[in-house]
């Protein structure tokens, strides 16, 4: 069914810039970079750890970027915050939230999530048989799902960070986290025993602001598009 009237009548007109939310750590350098080739250059101290400044203008004085936590990105998306976001699959697997799109595969923060335990208990027996786990993460629903799917129940301890040091000290047996160059597992005796999703970085968009804004957030979204040599 068409509607009566164009959508887009109804949008407010817009005043304040628009916030494009981008992940600290790791991805930043790679983020960056593809901030560049979009064309897209914020104030110099957005590249710089150092800086307590969370927001920042670009040379679009439509738009503004702000730094913040990985997992976050998603939440300021998801509730309108924030229009545009770039996150991690991990965090949009973990949270399933209804009002992200996510358009864009950036091919940038390749990495995997994977499970892991100590090397001295890897293959000491077989995982299909077991019946429970405990498992330390910061991806409770991930691992809630990989392992139910399987028939075993997990007991998930939630941490947000340093989880490779959760085996060692008897806290759980296996780890679902984030592994990239694999050294963070090797340098705590870990092992990967298993693949649950490879993970890359996306363009994610606020699902209302796309509607009110079709033409202006549409815009954003072409532009990353052609940053990353693709068409239409
Ligand atoms: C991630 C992840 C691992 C590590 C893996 O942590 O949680 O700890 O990177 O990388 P590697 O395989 O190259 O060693 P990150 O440094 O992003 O910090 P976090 O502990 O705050 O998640």
């Amino acid at each position: 069914m068409t509607a009566p009237y164009p959508l887009q009548a109804f949008a407010p007109e817009r005043s304040a810039p628009l916030i494009l939310a981008l992940p600290k750590g790791r991805i930043l350098a790679e983020c960056g970079e593809l901030l560049e080739r979009a064309g897209i250059r914020p104030a110099p101290d957005y590249a710089d750890e150092a800086s307590r400044r969370l927001r920042f203008p670009t040379d679009h004085a439509e738009l503004d970027v702000i730094r913040v936590r990985s997992f976050d990105v998603a939440t300021f998306v998801a509730f309108g915050a924030a229009q545009l976001g770039i996150c991690g699959a991990d965090v949009l697997m973990e949270f399933d939230y209804s009002e992200i799109y996510a358009p864009l595969d950036l091919g940038i923060g390749h990495c995997r999530l994977s499970v892991a335990e100590k090397k001295e208990t890897a293959g000491s027996d077989d995982p299909n048989r077991w019946s429970q786990v405990r498992v330390a993460t910061k991806y409770p629903n991930i691992a809630r799902r990989y392992y139910a799917a399987r028939g075993i129940q997990a007991e998930v301890v939630t941490l947000n960070g340093s989880m490779e040091l959760a085996p060692s000290l008897g806290l759980a047996r296996v780890i679902v986290d984030l592994v990239a160059t694999g050294n963070t597992l090797k340098a705590n005796g870990l092992v990967e025993t298993a693949v649950i999703a490879p993970i890359t970085s996306r363009l994610i968009v606020n699902r209302t602001a796309l509607k009110t804004e079709p033409e202006l957030i549409g815009a954003w979204i072409a532009r990353f598009r052609a940053a990353l040599g693709e068409t239409g």
